[in-house]
């Protein structure tokens, strides 16, 4: 969602500014704009739009200058258009803003704001923030404290970075609520504000995050963090080591592209310092799990939004069949208003790539309300997701920036296969033999994935044939059923091709109506338990005349029999093979979409994170 860049020192801001909003242009945007202040000044240049409108606008009438600050806004409330685009100033000129979030009693203080005469200029709710600063301004104290009381009557969950012409050694930012995060960047007689590291990540690898509740004033050499109510905070300064390349796009056209092939080595990633190959064993050492722990557990609620729920979706398959505990996957969006069964013999096991999406999070804080054990699988290090949980397994496959997730939805199914295999171990429930074969199958992954991923112009090829199609259907049984829907997630986000994810099984229930002559239908038929019954699904679909692409083991005569393509794929152990399935769906999405000329990496009304609810 919106993304926020702030520099303070001796530098001019606006390049900074620009190519750290240029980093966090993943996380989507409809508008953007930046704040300088120059000389005694604050400038703004703020259009709707991509990035590029912005840099011509800033090309055409230049800032120069320090402290700034930036924004990519992704619009909840007024038009995405320049004169709702941040930063927003005060009607001083003297105080600036930018905010990511709703301020949820906008419309209270706007009313009372605007009986006070104050004359909105947008329909944002982000401009009551300066107008609250400006008014308290103007009782005589001084920027900080004036930001602490707005930002205490402030209702939602937000990022705010403001700035004042007539205290110009200093940005003060806060994080209110929990959606979003804000890091503090730390130079060298400079310091960086952004709401996601990439943005800084070419200036410092030292960071602190800020906890929800807490405000930072930032100059220069000091970073001043206090909690919203005026207590002093000790921060932690924790030392990111990403690779800079590894958020360049290098010789793919897309992210997406790269990060589908990047599979293999993200895989590799997040097995690294878990599998002891040597003693069949696995260690998460994050997750806090004790013997103790694990036996006490008698259910695990698993939930997530959109590809990571689906990744869960396969974690219910392994962790029942392995570790033989039950598991229900409820969606963010539902868990906290469904109220679910918990106590503290319940893990309520959250899936994010972002660790920010407000669904997630809310569905943690709700596990957190009712006593449950709460952790989760992450891929951004130190967001909130991470921080809030008793134990945590970090995906390790470094940031995803392309908006359809790819690598951030085979890592958790790798992740949860370990947690199954841990906590049939620890419980008792697992022999040693089956245990051993478990986690050696864990090394072929690698493999695996590297070797689908080299058949990538096979899968061009059936996009070339696939490219024109009004609908799709995507079929799928057992632990490859999830992947069915994931399959069709990927092709309507980004080729914009409507497509349905069924279980196979319910074929015969509604959806064989639709399958005609014009209906390409996706089998998922790897050599897994449910073969033979998706051997006869994918006979129904061909008696009504549908054309089917199948997803079939090498060598499977059958189904090479009976389906109008096949995608083929090494054959893997049954619980790994949504790893190998998925790989063509996420080919095959990639291509259409790229052969229809579209934005694959952005594509239009989403966002990377979604961090309002
Ligand atoms: C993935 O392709 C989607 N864009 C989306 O469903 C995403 O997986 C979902 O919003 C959850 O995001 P998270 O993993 O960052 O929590």
């Amino acid at each position: 969602m919106c993304g926020i860049v702030g520099y303070i020192g001796p530098r001019d801001a606006t390049p900074i500014i620009v190519n750290g909003l240029k980093r966090l242009e993943y996380r989507g945007y409809d508008s953007a704009g930046v704040a300088v202040l120059n000389g005694d000044q604050i400038e703004v240049r703020r259009d709707a739009g991509k990035l590029s409108q912005l840099i011509e606008l800033l090309e055409k009438s230049p800032i120069d200058g320090a402290p700034g600050m930036g924004h990519t806004r992704w619009a909840t409330h007024g038009a995405p258009n320049a004169r709702n685009a941040h930063p927003h100033l005060g009607q001083t000129k003297r105080v600036v803003v930018v905010q990511n979030g709703i301020v949820e009693n906008f419309l209270e203080l706007k009313d009372e704001l605007t009986a006070e005469g104050v004359e909105f200029q947008s329909e944002t709710d982000t401009e009551t923030i300066v107008h609250l600063v400006e008014h308290y301004l103007a009782t005589g104290i001084g920027l900080v404290e004036a930001a602490r009381k707005t930002f205490n009557d402030i209702q939602g969950a937000n990022v705010i970075v403001l700035m004042s012409a007539d205290e110009p050694d200093k940005i003060v930012t806060a994080r209110i609520g929990n959606a979003g995060g804000v890091v503090l960047g730390m130079g060298q007689d400079e310091n960086f504000i952004a709401s996601d590291i990439p943005a800084i990540m070419e200036h410092t690898r030292d960071v602190i995050f800020l906890e929800s509740h807490q405000m930072a004033v930032v100059t220069r050499n000091t970073m001043t963090i206090e909690t919203l109510d005026g207590a002093k905070v000790k921060p932690q300064v924790h030392s990111i080591s990403w690779d800079p390349v590894a958020a360049e796009k290098g010789e793919y056209r897309h992210f997406m592209q790269k990060e589908i092939h990047e599979q293999a080595r993200a895989l590799t990633d997040t097995l690294a310092g878990r599998v002891d190959f040597a003693n069949g064993k696995i260690r998460l050492p994050d997750l806090n799990l004790t013997e103790e722990l694990a036996k006490k557990i008698d259910k695990i609620y698993i939930t997530a939004c959109g590809t990571a729920a689906y990744a869960g979706m396969v974690g219910k398959y392994l962790i029942e069949k392995i570790a033989r505990i039950p598991v229900e996957v409820v969606i963010g969006s539902e868990f906290r208003y469904s109220d679910p069964i918990l106590d503290d013999r319940t893990v309520v096991l959250a899936i994010s790539q972002s660790g920010e999406t407000a669904d997630t999070l809310a569905a943690m804080e709700e596990g957190r309300r009712k006593g449950a054990i709460v952790w989760s699988i992450v891929n951004a290090i130190g967001s909130q997701a991470m921080r809030v949980a008793d134990g945590y397994i970090s995906m390790q496959t470094g940031p995803e920036i392309g908006v359809a997730s790819t690598k951030a939805f085979t890592a958790p199914l790798v992740d949860q296969y370990m947690l199954a295999i841990l906590l049939a171990d620890l419980r008792g429930v697992i022999d040693e033999k089956t245990r051993r074969q478990l986690v050696s199958d864990l090394r072929l992954v690698p493999d695996l994935v590297g070797r689908t991923l080299e058949r990538e112009d096979d899968v061009e090829v059936i996009a070339h044939a696939l490219k024109d199609i009004r609908d799709c259907l995507y079929l799928g049984r057992g632990i490859n059923m999830p992947i069915a829907y994931e399959g069709a997630l990927k092709l309507k986000e980004i080729s914009y091709i409507h497509a349905e994810g069924y279980p196979a099984g319910e074929m015969k229930h509604g959806p064989i109506a639709l399958i005609d002559e014009h209906m390409p239908v996706i089998c998922l038929a790897p050599k897994d338990p449910w073969h033979e019954k998706m051997i006869s699904q994918i006979q129904q679909a061909k008696a009504r005349g549908g054309i089917v692409i199948a997803v079939a083991t090498d060598g499977d005569e059958v189904v090479k029999g009976m389906a109008d393509h096949v995608i083929w794929i090494p054959e893997s152990p049954w619980m790994l093979s949504p790893v190998v399935t998925v790989l063509p769906l996420q080919l095959l999405a990639y291509h259409i979409a790229a052969l229809r000329g579209l934005d694959v990496d952005q594509p239009r009304n989403l966002a990377k994170s979604v961090t309002v609810e």
